[in-house]
């Protein structure tokens, strides 16, 4: 049964400012921008920017004294004790090119803990929200995530950085977990992965080498909606640390699991001959 939840404190504020960064980001896809590069694939847009402007000005003009780390560049450390970590465009790869995935992320840590959540999809206007110890919300319902008990039956995601990428492990990973559940999706947004464990959508999601404005929400989201958040050794998370594991609780141990065993070189499946397939 879906509930109402009217008593979060900061993210009535914090979804308003993700609502009008996402207006905005729509505005930017519907008239198609010019793709930039910051690295050989690690795209940037005129979007990008102007989005982190207006949260970075919403934020300092109703909290002038919190921190703020934004992917663009966006930097005020003072060393309080609110501190917020913004993606003001996650999915800019799909966005450049006009693949409708993509979301705004807004994360505010109290004293280095997560606290408060947003991550809205403008393109399906939906909104995930969630507060410490008070529960997570999609448009105002209350979300919880799914109830599947092994990896074989579990739909999974997992992301690719854009940045280093010859040297991320990852794709080993996606053959091994591909072969072992029901598939492993690659939507192209790491907040919209994590909300969609939050929503039962996907039973489990991991990234390596993420970065603190991809999850700080995404993660606060899952762990209020029943799920489970950890490093690949299972440890807790840092609000920096880079390493995600998430999930529904029931598949994270299968999970970890077969983590080790890819890490230690045991039971990889070789790649398939082509010419085998074909037959
Ligand atoms: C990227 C997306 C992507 C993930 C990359 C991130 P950006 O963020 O979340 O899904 O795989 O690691 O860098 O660059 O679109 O904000
Ligand atoms: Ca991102
Ligand atoms: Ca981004």
């Amino acid at each position: 049964m879906s509930q109402q939840i009217d008593h979060f404190e900061f993210v009535p504020q914090m979804s308003a400012i993700a609502r009008e960064a996402g207006a905005l980001l729509m505005d930017y896809f519907r008239a198609r921008v010019k793709i930039e590069y910051k690295g050989d694939a690690d795209l940037v847009t005129e979007a990008d920017r102007s989005s982190e402007r207006l949260i970075l000005e919403r934020i300092q003009a109703q909290w002038p004294s919190h921190d703020v780390i934004g992917e663009e560049g966006a930097r005020i450390e003072t060393g309080g004790d609110y501190r917020w970590y913004v993606d003001p465009l996650d999915g800019t790869t799909n966005f450049a090119h006009g693949f409708p995935v993509f979301c705004v992320s807004l994360g505010l840590a109290f004293q280095g803990e997560r606290k408060a959540a947003v991550v809205y999809d403008p393109t399906r206007d939906e909104l995930f929200a969630a507060e410490r110890g008070r529960g997570a919300v999609l448009n105002g319902e209350r979300i919880a995530v799914s109830k599947t008990p092994k990896l074989v039956q579990s739909l999974v995601g997992t992301g690719f950085p854009s940045h280093k990428r010859h040297k991320n492990p990852n794709i080993y990973f996606y053959h091994q977990i591909t072969l072992r559940s029901h598939g492993v999706r690659r939507a192209g947004s790491a907040a919209l992965d994590l909300t969609s464990v939050a929503a039962g959508r996907l039973d489990g999601f991991w990234e390596f080498n993420l970065n603190a404005w991809d999850t700080a929400a995404g993660i606060l989201i899952v762990e209020e909606a029943g799920g489970k958040v950890t490093g690949v050794e299972g440890h807790a998370l840092a609000i920096t640390d880079r390493d995600v594991v998430a999930t529904n609780g029931f598949i994270h141990s299968e999970i970890l699991h077969e983590f080790q065993e890819i890490f230690a070189g045991r039971g990889l499946e070789p790649l398939p001959d082509p010419r085998e397939y074909r037959k």
